[in-house]
C-alpha cells in the first residue's frame, strides 16, 4: 500500500455550456472534477485549498472511513465548513473496497459542479472477477443550470416550493451533439472493433435518477458502489445521484457512430424535467460527426424499465468476495420517508406554506456546529438521542394520508452500539405524493434483503428476504409507493449522515444521523480529530 498526495484548489471558472456562460466552482478548475486514483489499502491525503467565497466540504462518497469520521466531510455531520482562505487535508486510508465511487462538495448546493469519480483499483496482482478490458473509462452524468445554482436554491428556500429543474443533463461535462446547442460537441469514446472497454458511471446529478443507454449495444454491469455483482446483460441502466456502475461494453459492431444517452427516470406525478444528454461511441476509422445510429431512451415513468435492471441486482458472493449478510437483526428500526407541507410564516408559495421532507416526521434542523466534535468532546446542546425507530404517526402511509400531518423540527439522531446489526426499513410515505427517494447512508455499506409496493408487512415479508447474495450498496431507492430492507453491522464508530441523495429533499430535511458508539476493543474507537479540522 502507498500514501497517495492529492490537491484539490478550489476556485471560480468561467464556463460554457449551451452556449451560455457563468462562473462556477470548481476543483482545479474543472468540470466535472479530478477522477482520484487510489489502490484498495492505500491511504489518501486530499489537500483542499478553498479560494472562493463560499463555505466547502468534500464528502468521498462510499468510502467506508472506518475510524476516520473526520475525513467524511458532510458540513455540520463530521466537520465545520473550510472557509474562504483556508485548507483542511482529508486523511483517510482505503480499506476492504475496490472499484468505482464518486467525491462532491457536501455543503449549500456546491455538488452541482464540485464533483468527480473516485476509482479504487484492486491490490496489485489481484484481478478483476471479469475479463481485464481493453481500456477503462470514467463517465460522469450530471446536470447543468443556465443559472447559479446557489440562487436557485435559495429562491426556493425562501418561496416555500420547490426549485426550477435543470437546463441540461450532461455526460463527461457536455449536454451533447443533440442538445440545443449542438456545437459544443460532447463527449467521444473512441471504440476499436472487437475490443471490450469498462465503463465506470457515476450519477452526479443533484435531482435526477438516469437511465443510460448505448445504441446497438449490450451493457454487461459487474459492480455497483464498488462492490462486485454477478455479470447480468442489459440495455439499460438505471443509476441514483450518488449511485456507481461498473459496466462492461465490447465493440461488435464493426464501424459507426453510436449514440450514448442518459435521460431522467423520475417515477413521480410530479417531475417535469426531460432533457436528455448525448454522447458519441466512435469506431475507429470512421470520420467524426454526429452519431448516425440512434436509440430512443425509455420514457421517463419506464418503472418497469427501472424495476428489471434493479431486480437483477446480486452480490457476486463468491468465494474471494462473500455477501457478509447480517444473519440477525439487533436492532429493527422502520423509518417513513416523504415530503409533507408545513405552516410557513414567511413564504410566498402554496398559500403561506413550504414543502418540508421528513423521516419518522422528524425534518432534521442543520446544526450550526458539527455533530462529530460534539459527541467527541461531550458538547451538551448541539443534539439529542431521539430519534425514533419506528413511526410515531401511523396511518397507511400508501394510502390517503391524514390531514395536517406536519412534521417536528429537530437534530435528532439515533444511537446504535458497536458492532451490532441493524435492518431498517425505509417506506415511502405519499402524503404529496409517492416518489422514488435515494437513500444514500454514510460510513457503512449494507445489504437490500427485501422490497415491496405498499406497506411494509413486518409478520408476511421477512420471510421473503434474501439473506444469501443481496446487493450491497451505499444508495438505494426507496421505491415509489413502497418500502426497501436494508441490513448492515455498526463496525465503524462515529456519526453517518444518511438522506435523500436528490438534493432538492435534503435540503427540505430528509436526512438524520445515526451515532455509533465507540467499541471496548483497541481497534475499535473513533480516532482524535486531525489538528487543522476547521472550527465553526
Ligand atoms: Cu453523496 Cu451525504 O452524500
Amino acid at each position: 500500500s502507498t500514501v497517495r498526495h492529492y490537491k484539490f484548489n478550489v476556485v471560480m471558472k468561467n464556463t460554457t455550456r449551451i452556449c451560455s456562460t457563468k462562473p462556477i466552482v470548481t476543483v482545479n478548475g474543472l468540470f466535472p472534477g479530478p477522477t482520484l486514483y487510489a489502490r484498495e489499502d492505500d491511504t489518501v491525503l486530499v489537500k483542499v485549498v478553498n479560494h472562493v467565497k463560499y463555505n466547502v466540504t468534500i464528502h468521498w462518497h462510499g468510502i467506508r472511513q472506518l475510524r476516520t469520521g473526520w475525513a467524511d466531510g458532510p458540513a455540520y455531520i463530521t466537520q465545520c465548513p473550510i472557509q474562504g482562505g483556508q485548507s483542511y487535508v482529508y486523511n483517510f486510508t482505503v480499506t476492504g473496497q475496490r472499484g468505482t465511487l464518486l467525491w462532491h462538495a457536501h455543503i449549500l448546493w456546491l455538488r452541482a459542479t464540485v464533483h468527480g469519480a473516485i476509482v479504487v483499483l484492486p491490490k496489485r496482482g489481484v484481478p478483476y472477477p471479469f475479463p481485464q478490458p481493453h481500456k477503462e473509462v470514467v463517465v460522469i452524468l450530471a446536470e447543468w443550470w443556465k443559472s447559479d445554482t446557489e440562487s436557485v436554491i435559495n429562491e426556493a428556500i425562501n418561496s416555500g416550493g420547490a426549485p426550477n429543474v435543470s437546463d441540461a443533463h450532461t455526460i463527461n461535462g457536455h449536454p451533447g451533439p443533440l442538445s440545443n446547442c449542438p456545437s459544443q460537441g460532447g463527449f467521444t469514446l473512441p471504440v476499436q472493433n472487437g475490443k471490450t472497454y469498462l465503463l465506470r458511471l457515476v450519477n452526479a446529478a443533484l435531482n435526477e435518477e438516469l437511465f443510460f443507454k448505448i445504441a446497438g449495444h449490450k451493457l454487461t454491469v459487474v459492480e455497483v458502489d464498488a462492490t462486485y455483482v454477478k455479470p447480468f446483460k442489459t440495455d439499460t441502466i438505471v443509476i441514483a445521484p450518488g449511485q456507481t456502475t461498473n459496466a462492461l461494453v465490447t465493440a461488435d459492431q464493426n464501424s459507426g457512430k453510436y449514440l450514448v444517452a442518459a435521460s431522467p427516470f423520475m417515477d413521480s406525478p410530479i417531475a417535469v424535467d426531460n432533457v436528455t444528454a448525448t454522447a458519441t461511441l466512435h469506431y475507429s476509422g470512421t470520420l467524426a460527426a454526429t452519431p448516425t445510429i440512434l436509440t430512443n431512451p425509455p420514457p421517463q415513468n419506464a418503472t418497469a424499465v427501472a424495476n428489471q435492471f434493479i431486480d437483477a441486482l446480486r452480490s457476486l458472493n463468491s468465494k474471494t468476495y462473500p455477501a457478509k449478510v447480517p444473519p440477525k437483526v439487533d436492532h429493527n428500526l422502520l423509518f417513513t420517508v416523504g415530503l409533507a407541507i408545513n405552516p410557513c410564516s414567511t413564504c410566498t408559495a402554496l398559500n403561506g406554506s413550504r414543502v418540508a421532507a421528513s423521516i419518522n416526521n422528524v425534518t432534521f434542523v442543520m446544526p450550526t456546529t458539527a455533530l462529530l466534535q460534539s459527541h467527541y468532546f461531550n458538547k451538551s446542546g448541539v443534539f439529542t438521542t431521539d430519534f425514533p425507530g419506528n413511526p410515531p404517526n401511523v396511518f397507511n402511509y400508501t394510502g390517503t394520508p391524514p390531514v395536517n400531518l406536519q412534521t417536528t423540527n429537530g437534530t435528532k439522531v439515533y444511537r446504535l452500539p458497536y458492532n451490532s446489526t441493524v435492518q431498517l426499513v425505509l417506506q415511502d410515505t405519499g402524503i404529496i405524493a409517492p416518489e422514488n427517494h435515494p437513500i444514500h447512508l454514510h460510513g457503512f455499506n449494507f445489504f437490500a434483503v427485501g422490497k415491496g409496493l405498499g406497506n411494509y408487512n413486518p409478520k408476511k415479508d421477512p420471510k421473503n428476504f434474501n439473506l444469501v447474495d443481496p446487493v450491497e450498496r451505499n444508495t438505494i431507492g426507496v421505491p415509489s409507493g413502497g418500502w426497501i430492507a436494508i441490513r448492515f453491522r455498526t463496525d465503524n464508530p462515529g456519526v453517518w449522515f444518511m438522506h435523500c441523495h436528490l438534493e432538492v429533499h435534503t435540503t427540505w430535511g430528509l436526512k438524520m444521523a445515526f451515532l455509533v458508539d465507540n467499541g471496548k476493543g483497541p481497534n475499535e474507537s473513533l480516532l482524535p480529530p486531525p489538528s487543522d479540522l476547521p472550527t465553526c
